[in-house]
C-alpha cells in the first residue's frame, strides 16, 4: 500500500532505483526477445527434471549483473541463477527469466523481475512481462504503474467471486500437497489461473486481472518486485499467520479477500510437502 511515511530522501532514492532497474529490465527483455531461438535448449535441470535452465536464463542474469555492477559496484546481488554476491545496505534481487517453462515452450507469459532492497526492505520493483511488452513498476510509497497509468487492485470481491492465480513447484512431493490444497480451493472461488510466472501473477493482482494469488514455494526473486507492485496497488502481500511473504506460503489480495483466502488456506496446512 502507498506509505505516506516514506521520507523525501528515501522516495527519491527509490525512484532512482526504479529508473535504473527499469532500464536494465528493458535491455534484458530486448536481448531475450532478439536471441530466443524457436526452440530454446535446456542447459541443465535444477531441483527436478522439469525445473530447467536455458542458456538465456544465464545470459540474462549475466547482463543484469554487469549493468548493476557498472552503475552500483558496491551493491549486493541475489540472482536465481548466480546466487548471492556482495554485501551491503542495498541488495538487488533478480529473476532473469521468471516463467522459464513458458519461455521454453513459447508461451507469452514470462518476465524479467528486478527488485531493490534497502536495509532489508524492498523499495523498488520492476517486472517486465516481455512478450506482452508490459513493464510494471513501483517505488515504495509512490504507487504501482503500468504505461503511465496508476494501478489499483480489485477491492470488495468476496471469496466465492474471486479469480485466484496460483502456481506449482517442481517436486512431486510438493505438487501432491498443492493439488490436495487446490482441491479444497477450487469449489470455493470463481476460478483458478495458472499463468506460469509468479512475478507476472502478482502484477496481475495489481492490475485487477485476477483478484488474488497464493502459492507455496516461490522464492525472493519470484516475488520481491511483484509483491511491492501489488502492495503499492493496494493489495495485502504476506505469508500465513502474520508472517511476511516467504517460500512456505505467499498470499496476495485486497484487504478482506486476503483474510478470506487466509482463513481457507491456513487449516489446510499448505506449507508442507509429502
Ligand atoms: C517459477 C514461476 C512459476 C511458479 C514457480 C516458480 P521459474 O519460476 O514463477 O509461476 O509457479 O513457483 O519457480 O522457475 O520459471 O523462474
Ligand atoms: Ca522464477
Amino acid at each position: 500500500m502507498s506509505d505516506p511515511v516514506v521520507s523525501e530522501a528515501a522516495a527519491s532514492e527509490a525512484a532512482g532505483f526504479v529508473e535504473l532497474a527499469e532500464r536494465i529490465a528493458r535491455e534484458a527483455g530486448e536481448m531475450l526477445l532478439a536471441k530466443r531461438p524457436a526452440r530454446p535448449e535446456v542447459l541443465a535441470t535444477k531441483s527436478s527434471p522439469t525445473d530447467v535452465v536455458t542458456a538465456l536464463d544465464k545470459a540474462s542474469e549475466e547482463l543484469i549483473r554487469t549493468r548493476i555492477r557498472q552503475a552500483r559496484p558496491d551493491d549486493a546481488i541475489l540472482g536465481e541463477e548466480g546466487g548471492s554476491t556482495g554485501d551491503g545496505r542495498v541488495r538487488w534481487i533478480v529473476d532473469p527469466i521468471d516463467g522459464t517453462v513458458n519461455f521454453l515452450y513459447g508461451l507469452p507469459e514470462w518476465s524479467v523481475s528486478i527488485a531493490v532492497e534497502v536495509d532489508g526492505q524492498v523499495v523498488a520493483g520492476v517486472v517486465n512481462v516481455v512478450p506482452r511488452g508490459e513493464v510494471f513498476t513501483a517505488a515504495r510509497g509512490g504507487g504501482a504503474w503500468l504505461a503511465g497509468e496508476r494501478l489499483r487492485c480489485n477491492t470488495g470481491v468476496p471469496l466465492e467471486q474471486a479469480l485466484i492465480a496460483t502456481g506449482f513447484g517442481y517436486g512431486p512431493g510438493r505438487r501432491a500437497v498443492q493439488a490436495e490444497v487446490l482441491a479444497q480451493v477450487v469449489p470455493r472461488v470463481r476460478d483458478i489461473r495458472r499463468g506460469g510466472s509468479a512475478a507476472s501473477d502478482l502484477c496481475s493482482v495489481a492490475a485487477g486481472r485476477v483478484d488474488g494469488y497464493y502459492e507455496r514455494g516461490p522464492q525472493d526473486w519470484d516475488y520481491a518486485a511483484g509483491g511491492l507492485i501489488a502492495a503499492e496497488a493496494g493489495a495485502r502481500f504476506g505469508g500465513l499467520h502474520g508472517k511476511p511473504a516467504n517460500p512456505g506460503l505467499t498470499l496476495c489480495a485486497a484487504p478482506g479477500l486476503f483474510e478470506e483466502l487466509h482463513a481457507l488456506l491456513a487449516p489446510l496446512n499448505p506449507e508442507r510437502d509429502s
